[in-house]
C-alpha cells in the first residue's frame, strides 16, 4: 500500500488468457462509425484520454485520477490479478471535495451513467445485527427467504454495462460500519469473495472497490488554517500542506483499522481542499449543466441563461467554504440561481427562445434575474444554417426538418467546401462535426468567427473532445452536442441561441 502515486506492479499478477473486460471504446465513449477514414483524428494515449476526461469532471484532485486510471487500464488489458478486486482505494479528506463524485464520474465515463455504482452506505450497518441486511440471513432464521441481501452477484453485474464489464463498488463512510462488517470486508479485499447468508458467494474480481471516510477530516480542517483557509496558502506551502494532510489521514486510519485491513488497500488517496481556481471551474461546469438541463427538459420552450463574470464572482464569494467544500457552492447556486429560475419558469415569466440575464442586485447581497423580451421575432424568419458532416443520412434528415420550418440548410462534407460556403453565404449558424476528413470542427468554427463574428457555432461530436478543444469551445462559447442527439436538440439550440445573438445585433 502506498500514498498517491502510480501503482507498482501488483502482487500475484497473472495474465488471463482472454482480455476480459476490454472497454469497447476509447475513453469509455463510442468511436464514430467511420473513424478509420478520418485523417485528423489526434493520436492520443487512451490512459491520457481517460485521465483528462476524469480531471474535467473531478476538478483539482489530480492525485486521485492519476492513481486510479492505471488500475482500469490493467483491467482493460486483461492483466488484473485473480483472486482479489481489480483495485481497492480508500478516499479520505474534507467533506465536499469530490470523493463520491470521483466514483460517480468514473461510472459515467465507463458505463455512460453515474448511477452505475453499487453503493453501500456503511452508516446503515452500525449495529452488528444489521449486517444481515447486507448478506442476507442464513437458512433456518425466521423470514430468511424474505431478506434480500444488498450485495449479490446479480446486483454487482447490474451496474456493469455493454461498454464495460468492470463494476464499481462504493462503501461510503466506512468508519461507521460495525466491526463484523469490517471483518466481512476484509474477506472481500483479500480474496475478492463475499459469502452470503445462504452460503452462495459474490465474486469481486471484476470490481474496483472504493471506501470513503471522513477520518481525520476535522484535524485536516484545523491544519488548513481556520482564519485564512486553503485559498490563501501559497503554492510551496500547499505541497507541504498536502503532505501534512496525508499524514493526518493515514494516522487516523491506522488508529481506527487493523493493520491487516490497512495492508489490503492498494492506495490511500487524500483529497485536497478546493482552491479558488477549482471552485471557479466547478461553478462554470454547474452553470453549463444548468443550461443543458434547460435545453433538454424544456425542449422548444428553452431559453438562454446569461451569467456574467460579476454574478459568477458573487456566487463564488457566497459559496466558498473550507468547511463544506463544493457542497456550499452547490447550495449557493441552488438558492440564488436554480430556485429563482424555477419560479420564473413555473410562473411563465420566461418566453421560449428568450434570455434570462443574471445581475448582482444593488447592495450586493443577492442576484436579480431579469427576462429579456421574447426574441422569437428577432430570429431571422428564415435563418441560414450550415451543416458540416460527412454523415449523409444526418445531412438529409436535418435538411428535411429545417425546410419544414422554413429554414435554409447549406451542407458540406469537408472543411474546404464549408469555408467556400461561409464566404459566399454568411450563414446565421454553423453545425460542425468535430472530426472532418480535412480538419476539425472546433478549429474550423474559430476560423469562421473571424469571417462572420456574429455566427452561432455548434460543435457535434461522437467522441470526447481533447482538453485543448474543450477549452476552445468554452472560450468561444460553442455549445457541444454529443452524438447521438435528438433532432429537436439541434433545433432548440439554434432557436434559443440565435435569439440573444440577434438581440445584441439589433
Ligand atoms: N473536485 C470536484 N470536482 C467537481 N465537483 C465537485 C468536486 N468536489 C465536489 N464537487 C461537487 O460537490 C458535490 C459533493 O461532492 P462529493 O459528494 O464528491 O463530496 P465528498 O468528498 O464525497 O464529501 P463527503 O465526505 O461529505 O461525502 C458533488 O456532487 C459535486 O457537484
Ligand atoms: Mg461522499
Amino acid at each position: 500500500m502506498k500514498e498517491p502515486d502510480r501503482p507498482e506492479p501488483r502482487r500475484r499478477t497473472r495474465v488471463k488468457n482472454t482480455a476480459t473486460g476490454i472497454i469497447k471504446s476509447e475513453g469509455g465513449v463510442d468511436k464514430p462509425k467511420n473513424s478509420q477514414n478520418r485523417a485528423k483524428k489526434p493520436a492520443t494515449d487512451p490512459a491520457e484520454d481517460l485521465t483528462a476526461v476524469l480531471s474535467q469532471k473531478v476538478v483539482g484532485q489530480p492525485a486521485a485520477t492519476h492513481v486510479i486510471v492505471p488500475y482500469i487500464q490493467m483491467f482493460q488489458a486483461g492483466l488484473a490479478p485473480e483472486g482479489r478486486p481489480v483495485g481497492i482505494f480508500l478516499l479520505l479528506g474534507p467533506t465536499g471535495t469530490g470523493k463520491t463524485k470521483t466514483v460517480e464520474a468514473l461510472a459515467e465515463v465507463l458505463h455512460g451513467s453515474e448511477k452505475n455504482v453499487l453503493k453501500v452506505d456503511c452508516g446503515e450497518f452500525q449495529m452488528e445485527h444489521e449486517v444481515a441486511k447486507l448478506i442476507g440471513a442464513p437458512p433456518g432464521y425466521l423470514g430468511h427467504r424474505e431478506t434480500q441481501p444488498m450485495l449479490t452477484q446479480q446486483k454487482l453485474n447490474a451496474v456493469t454495462s455493454e461498454k464495460c464489464n468492470l463494476s464499481l463498488v462504493l462503501f461510503d463512510e466506512i468508519e461507521k460500519a460495525a466491526p463484523s462488517m469490517t471483518r466481512l470486508l476484509l474477506g472481500v479485499l483479500d480474496k475478492g469473495l463475499l459469502r452470503l447468508g445462504d452460503n452462495s458467494t459474490v465474486n469481486f474480481e471484476r470490481s474496483l472497490v472504493f471506501l470513503t471516510s471522513n477520518l481525520g477530516a476535522r484535524e485536516m480542517l484545523r491544519e488548513i488554517s481556520p482564519e485564512f483557509g486553503f485559498q490563501s496558502v501559497k503554492t510551496a506551502e500547499r505541497s507541504d500542506l498536502t503532505g501534512k494532510l496525508q499524514a493526518i489521514g493515514l494516522g487516523a486510519v491506522r488508529k481506527r483499522f487493523s493493520p491487516e485491513f490497512v495492508n489490503r488497500l492498494d492506495c490511500i488517496i487524500t483529497y485536497q481542499p478546493l482552491t479558488p481556481e477549482s471552485l471557479s471551474a466547478i461553478l462554470d461546469k454547474q452553470i453549463a449543466d444548468l443550461q443543458n438541463h434547460v435545453n433538454t427538459r424544456l425542449g422548444n420552450r428553452s431559453f438562454t441563461l446569461d451569467v456574467p463574470p460579476d454574478a459568477r464572482q458573487f456566487l463564488l464569494q457566497k459559496g466558498t467554504s473550507s468547511e463544506y467544500g463544493a457542497r456550499e457552492l452547490n447550495r449557493t447556486i441552488h438558492r440564488h440561481l436554480t430556485q429563482p429560475l424555477a419560479t420564473m419558469v413555473a410562473t411563465n415569466q420566461v418566453s421560449p427562445g428568450g434570455c434570462v440575464w443574471v445581475e448582482v442586485a444593488e447592495g450586493g447581497e443577492k442576484l436579480t434575474l431579469r427576462t429579456v423580451e421574447s426574441q422569437t421575432a428577432l430570429v431571422p424568419a428564415n435563418p441560414t444554417v450550415l451543416l458540416v458532416d460527412d454523415n449523409r443520412d444526418l445531412l438529409h434528415f436535418l435538411e428535411r426538418l429545417m425546410a419544414n420550418d422554413g429554414w435554409t440548410l447549406l451542407t458540406a462534407e469537408s472543411a474546404t467546401e464549408a469555408k467556400r460556403l461561409v464566404l459566399a453565404n454568411k450563414p446565421n449558424a454553423a453545425l460542425l462535426d468535430y472530426m472532418l476528413p480535412d480538419g476539425n470542427g472546433v478549429e474550423l468554427g474559430v476560423e469562421f468567427l473571424q469571417a462572420v463574428p456574429e455566427m452561432l457555432v455548434i460543435v457535434m461530436t461522437g467522441t470526447i473532445l481533447p482538453p485543448e478543444e474543450e477549452a476552445l469551445c468554452e472560450e468561444h462559447n460553442f455549445p457541444v452536442l454529443r452524438k447521438p442527439f435528438l433532432a429537436s436538440d439541434v433545433m432548440n439550440q439554434i432557436r434559443s441561441r440565435l435569439a440573444p445573438t440577434n438581440a445584441t445585433r439589433a
